[in-house]
């Protein structure tokens, strides 16, 4: 299978992870015979030293015509601690997500092994815990109208969904609680917002056409807490922008690391895949980043173009690393490896057919042979 990816690493740590991304899909390409093939564009703050803006027309364009994204990571301190900024990283992957209709994002949360020593929680808490976040990724706050009055004391930012947005989300999570446990879990304000209403209004009445389905309804209070406290009641959990955003770093703890978690953006012609971290600036050019959530997302890219045994390799690879204990330093404070080499080792396995008996002694001599 022949596809076009494009690459956009962002900043911080985005250039270090998407290169393993971008060794695995060579690894991948090499063994089953695809050929995908990358370029590489600019987003977020490096693109501001470039170009003035946080993506160009011409980049958001090049997207458009691809059959799928790979996204890094975007964000830069200088802009964060200069809130008088017109001009922001941030904006460059929102103006992304817009144009390309990229209205569902989906972030899959669970556990390993290493979880049970990674995870601030007691294993106890962490046992079969499987969920899928539907995060509405095109509408709510991030993208309202917003203000500031001329004086400068007055903000505002406004939360607008409608019925149509939030029905093309909900009809994808409904859809994946059939294919699942047909259990999902609608996290909501409803007993303050308005839009909250709207989202339990259009789900209880969407639920008659798939009454297999279970479906709760949780305010994202509540929720936050259950998450930690008894994540395995959750299945689907749908959700809007700024609570999926929110909820979903609040996940990663389950996991045991931020840099586990991996994402898929479904839009209506092309798809973008980002591990759900940030541009980790202090990490930045010490090749320490955990590339595994972008190497999941990678497994997630292929699964949507239905090659399902080049993503079933990559998760076996990413499941004998975890369990070999050939990890970055934020699951392993003792023993760890560096970024490119945990890629190099990913690699490894794939060009090896997951044939490999390699193990944290013998793993320092096979990579010297890479
Ligand atoms: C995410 C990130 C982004 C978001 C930022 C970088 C704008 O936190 O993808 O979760 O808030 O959506
Ligand atoms: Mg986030």
């Amino acid at each position: 299978m022949k596809k076009n990816i494009v690459l956009l690493p962002g900043d911080g740590i985005g250039p270090e992870v998407v290169s393993q991304a971008v060794k695995v899909i060579n690894a991948i390409n090499d063994v089953f015979k695809n050929e995908f093939s990358c370029t590489t564009e600019l987003i977020g703050a490096v693109s501001i030293d470039a170009n003035g803006s946080p993506i160009t027309g011409e980049v958001i364009q090049i997207c458009a015509k691809s059959d799928a994204i790979i996204l890094g990571a975007i964000g830069d301190p200088k802009y964060d601690n200069d809130p008088t900024l017109k001009v922001r990283p941030e904006q460059g992957l929102l103006a992304l997500r817009k144009s390309l209709s990229l209205f569902a994002n989906i972030r899959p949360i669970g556990t390993y092994e290493i979880s049970k020593t990674s995870s601030p929680l007691k294993e106890e808490v962490l046992k079969e815990v499987d969920i899928v976040i539907f995060r509405e990724l095109t509408g709510g706050l991030y993208f309202g109208e917003k203000s500031i009055s001329e004086d400068g004391t007055t903000a505002n930012d406004s939360c607008t969904y409608t019925q149509q947005e939030i029905e093309r989300i909900a009809k994808l999570a409904f859809e994946m609680a059939m294919a699942r446990n047909k259990k999902m879990t609608l996290v909501d304000k409803a007993n303050v917002l308005e839009t909250s209403r709207l989202w339990r209004e259009i789900v209880q009445r969407m639920s008659s056409d798939f009454p297999e389905v279970k479906v709760g309804y949780m305010f994202v209070d509540n929720a936050a807490m259950q998450l930690m406290i008894n994540p395995r009641q959750f299945d689907v959990i749908l959700t809007e922008n700024l609570f999926g955003d929110i909820l979903s770093d609040l996940a990663s703890v389950i996991t045991g690391s931020l840099g586990m978690l991996p994402s898929s953006s479904i839009g209506v012609n092309t798809a973008m895949f980002e591990p759900i971290h940030g541009s980790y600036p202090e990490a930045a050019g010490k090749d320490i980043a955990n590339p595994f959530a972008t190497i999941l997302s990678v497994a997630m890219m292929y699964e949507y173009f239905n090659l399902n045994k080049e993503a079933e390799l990559i998760r076996k690879a990413i499941n004998w690393a975890l369990l070999e204990n050939l990890v970055t330093q934020d699951l392993n404070t003792d023993e760890h490896l560096s970024c490119s080499k945990v890629g190099d080792l990913i690699c490894l396995f794939i060009e090896e057919h997951g044939d490999i008996k390699l193990n944290r002694s013998n793993m320092e001599h096979a990579a010297s042979i890479i």
